[in-house]
This record gives structure tokens, sequence and C-alpha cells, in this order.
């Protein structure tokens, strides 16, 4: 093959230089053009035929970058000519065109049918009343805080998912936020603690990651001190600790040094410039009892504020043994946060995100399971992420056991998100996940916090119009037996959990 090129460049040279000769050198200025690009041609061909890192760029000097070039754009071709409506991964053109129609209040209605294969084993659905009903907006919002809570929060049944200025751009932020202000949601500050960015006057919820940014001494570890002076703040309306996320439980962040610019640094309280680790696990506590008493400190820090923590299912008994040390101390979270393996994230090991954690679905109704059992369910409100973007999926999540649902990726799309698949390389297209001025100046948040704002309340709407077919006034009513082969969940339920809790259920 490099044989070939060069043999070819010859020939092209020749023939070029023919052509020159034979019209005259001064009336085939065309011909110098071509020579220009021959030239480059050899020199690159020459350079790919001594370079020694890429076999193919070796064995087909020129032509080989060709691969390259279409590589770097295979989610394009993929997405744009070969994902039919139904099948694009993680999200479908369908499910990913509902967003985008909700959150420019375009119409969102959808043609002819499904066109979802309803036979296959996959299908769930609602089972809906002859008796539909109207449902009123203020019973869909729910109140988070049990007993010991001295500030309990009203929160609607769908918010934005943890994300953190750093994974996503400072205007992707501020435009969650505004967008949250407007529509009375709660914007949940991802594990990089709270920027400026955060502060637009939406209901903030703060995520505690291992890290501890925002409250964390020279070591790295949790300052007491500065988590009081921050949970403070009349926007943070709850604390959640993140235990894990679905898309890499038991692996902690890395924020390289190049993406550690002094802003980012002095937000999450790190010096600028180095590479941050947030470890795997939490060094404020490494047992159910000491999570626990965690609970019970940062309660007490925050003046009463509703606390609660984010994981993802792995082993039930560690999950059970947690709910036997509530009950054995007499203190529980305000609300947990379960995580389904199929969560989103800006960057993880694929092994992590493909082979680790539980889906949304089984972990959901075990963990509801669980807190009935221990009689914890009444105080404890459980917020269910994973995929929860149209109506359908937030309704199944409640049904199963869940009181309310975040969302990343689907407020990820009202912003523009076009699923290019590059939130870990700083180069995502539409600004929504990149810490380039240059691409996150695209996003314009004025348009843009409108369009969050429309996503949510068009989904509510979506919500109400469902929740009433079903002749159900208020979420709560709803039950995993409202769901066609809700009853085939149970035993997929049992096949990830087969300890007595499901049984139960
Ligand atoms: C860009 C991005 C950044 C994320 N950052 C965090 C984070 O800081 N903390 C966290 O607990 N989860 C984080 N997540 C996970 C989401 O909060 C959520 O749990 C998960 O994506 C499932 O929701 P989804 O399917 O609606 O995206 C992130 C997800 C994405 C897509």
């Amino acid at each position: 093959m490099r044989k070939l090129f060069f043999f070819s460049i010859l020939v092209l040279f020749s023939l070029t230089l023919f052509l020159m000769w034979f019209y005259s050198f001064r009336e085939f200025s065309f011909g110098y053009f071509v020579l220009l690009i021959l030239g480059f041609l050899t020199v690159l061909g020459i350079y790919d035929s001594f370079q020694t890192k890429h076999a193919i760029l070796r064995n087909f000097p020129v032509v080989g970058h060709f691969r390259y070039i279409l590589e770097s754009i295979s989610p394009e071709i993929q997405q744009y000519f070969i994902e039919s409506n139904t099948d694009g991964r993680p999200f479908s053109r369908n499910i990913r065109a509902l967003a985008y129609r909700r959150a420019k209040s375009v119409n969102d209605t959808h043609p002819f049918g499904t066109q979802r294969d309803i036979d296959g084993e996959d299908y769930v659905a609602l089972r809906h009343s002859i008796y539909a009903v109207h449902v009123k907006d203020e019973d869909l919002r729910i109140e988070i805080g049990g007993a010991e809570c001295k500030q309990p929060y009203s929160a609607s049944i769908f918010n934005i998912s943890a994300m953190s200025f750093g994974s996503l751009s400072s205007n992707a932020v501020r435009a969650l936020n505004l967008g949250a202000k407007k529509g009375r949601f709660f914007h949940n500050t991802g594990e990089g603690g709270i920027s400026e960015y955060h502060m637009q006057g939406g209901d903030l919820c703060w995520q505690i990651g291992t890290g501890y940014f925002g409250c964390r001494d020279e070591h790295g570890n949790f300052d007491a001190e500065k988590f009081k002076e921050k949970a403070a703040r009349p926007e943070v309306k709850m604390i959640e600790i993140k235990i894990s996320q679905g898309a890499k439980p038991g692996h902690g962040g890395v924020l390289p040094g190049v993406k550690n610019t002094p802003e980012i640094a002095h937000i999450r309280g790190v010096k600028a410039g180095t590479t941050v680790l947030s470890p795997p696990a939490h060094s404020a506590f490494s047992d159910a009892e000491g999570l626990i008493d965690f609970v019970r400190e940062l309660r007490e820090l925050s003046g009463g504020k509703p606390i609660g923590f984010k994981l993802c299912i792995g082993r039930t008994e560690e999950f059970i043994e947690i709910c036997k040390e509530m009950v054995a101390k007499g203190c529980k979270p305000d609300f947990i946060t379960i995580d389904g393996a199929e969560g989103g994230t800006g960057a993880a090991p694929l092994e992590f995100s493909d082979s680790v954690g539980l889906p949304l679905e089984p972990a959901l109704i075990f963990a509801r399971a669980a807190l009935e059992k221990f009689h914890l369910k009444d105080d404890i409100k459980l917020i269910a992420s994973g995929k929860a973007l149209s109506a359908f999926s937030i309704l199944k999540n409640i049904a199963l056991g869940a009181d309310a649902c975040n969302s990343a990726r689907g407020f990820m799309f009202s912003l523009g998100c076009i699923q290019a698949l590059r939130c870990n390389t700083n180069d995502c297209p539409t600004g929504v996940a990149t810490q380039k001025h240059g691409l996150a100046k695209g996003l314009v948040v004025t348009d843009k916090s409108e369009r969050v704002y429309n996503f949510h309340k068009n989904t509510i709407n979506a919500v109400k119009e469902l929740l009433g077919a079903s002749g159900h006034h208020h979420t709560s009513e709803l039950t995993i037996h409202d769901l066609v082969k809700g009853d085939e969940m149970i035993k997929l339920a049992n096949r990830y959990f087969p300890d007595t809790v499901n049984t139960q259920v």
C-alpha cells in the first residue's frame, strides 16, 4: 500500500508537470495549486510511513486518516443515518424528541400509533381506568422531612438530578437553576459543591460527595464549620450525602489538573491546577452506624434541614443493616435517592457503567419493601433516578415505590444536548457538558432556562393526564398493581433479592 501511494503521487506529480508544460506554465496556474496539494500529501505520506504509533497509518499512508475521521464522527453517523426511532442508546430518538418538543413547548403528540413491540418481554404499561379523573397541580407535590426535620421542604415530584459545575458548563448550570426557580422544583448541585452559577434563586439540594467539596479541610476530610456556614444559605433546601451513583457505583471521581481552573478550585475548596480525587468511599463514616451518625450530625449542623443519601443498590444486606441501624438509633434520613445502574455520568470506566450495580426497577421495589418492613417509610421519602424522563417512566417509578423522581439527562436534553456522547472529552458541541468557553457560549442562558422550565411544566402536565387516566387523584395512590406486568416485576425483584423482604410486597 505504501508503494502504491508513493507510485500514485509520482504519477500525479508527473502528469501535472506535463500538463503545465503542455499549456505553458503561466497559462496553467491551477497546476500550482495541484502541486501544492500533492506536496502536502507527499509530506504527510512520508510522515505517516515513518511514525511508529499507528500501524494503520504506517501501512496505509494518508488514506489511513479516513479511518480516524470516520471514527470521530461515528456517533453522528449512527444517530443521523443508522438508528431507528426506537433503538438509539442510551435514549431512543423518540424519547429524545419528546424531551425536545416539551422543552420547546411545541406539539408533543405522536402520529399513527406505537412503534414499540408491545408483545415483547420488555413491554410495561399503565393499567388505565374506565373512570378517568381530573388531577390538580397541588396534588403533584410532596413534603420531604420526617419527624426529626425542622425545615421540611415541599418538593415537586420531578427535579433536576445531581450534575456538578465542572461536568456541566457555567451556562448550563445557570440555565438549569433559573428554570428550577421559575418552575418551583429543586436543582441538585452534584458533588462539585455550590458555585455562583447555582445561586440564581432556584431551590438547591446540596450534594456532599466523598471529596466534601465546599466543606472540606486541607486534608480532604469533612469540615463541620464550613458545612454549617453553607448549609445555612436560604437556597439550600435539602442536603444529600452521595454514597454512590448508578453509572459508577464504588468508583470515585477524578478532576484532572488541567480542568481544575482557579474558579472551580475556589468553589471546591482545593488548590488550582492539581488533580483532585474523590475517593470511592467516605472518610466521615465507614459503616451503617457511622452513616446514621453522620445524618444526625448534618441535621444538627444545618438547623434541621432535610437530610438524605443517594446510592445505587448493590448488596441488599447492607441496605437492611442501615435500616436496622435507623431503628436502633431512632434516627432516620428524610429521603433516600435510589439511582439505577442505567444512570448517566459525565465520565466513568466502561466496566463500571456496564457491569456494576442493580437496575432501578428491582432496586426500588426492594428499597420500598425494606423501609416498610422496618416501619420507616412514613418518615422517609424515596426519590428515584435512572432514565426517568417521560411521564410514564415517572409514574412507573412511583408505582414501584418512589415518591418523586430526579432526571439528569432529561434536563440535559432540555438544554439542547444531542446525545453526542462527548461529556468526557470537554468537546460537547452544544456547550452543555464542557468547560471550553468557546463552546459554552453557544448555550444562551435566557433561552435555555425557559426550555428547562417548559420541559418540567409540560412533563408534569403529561403526568397529570396519565395519572388521571389511571383513575388516581394523587401519585401516592399508585401501586405496582397499576402496572401491566407488575406481578412479573415483583418476581424479577425477588430474583435479584431472594431474601424475605420482598415476599411482603
Ligand atoms: C453529566 C452528568 C454528571 C453527573 N454528576 C453527578 C454528580 O456529581 N453526583 C451524582 O450523584 N450523580 C451525578 N450524575 C448522575 C445523575 O445525577 C443521575 O443519578 C443519573 O444520571 C441518572 O439519571 P438520568 O438517567 O436521568 O440521567 C451525573 C450524570 C450526568 C449525566
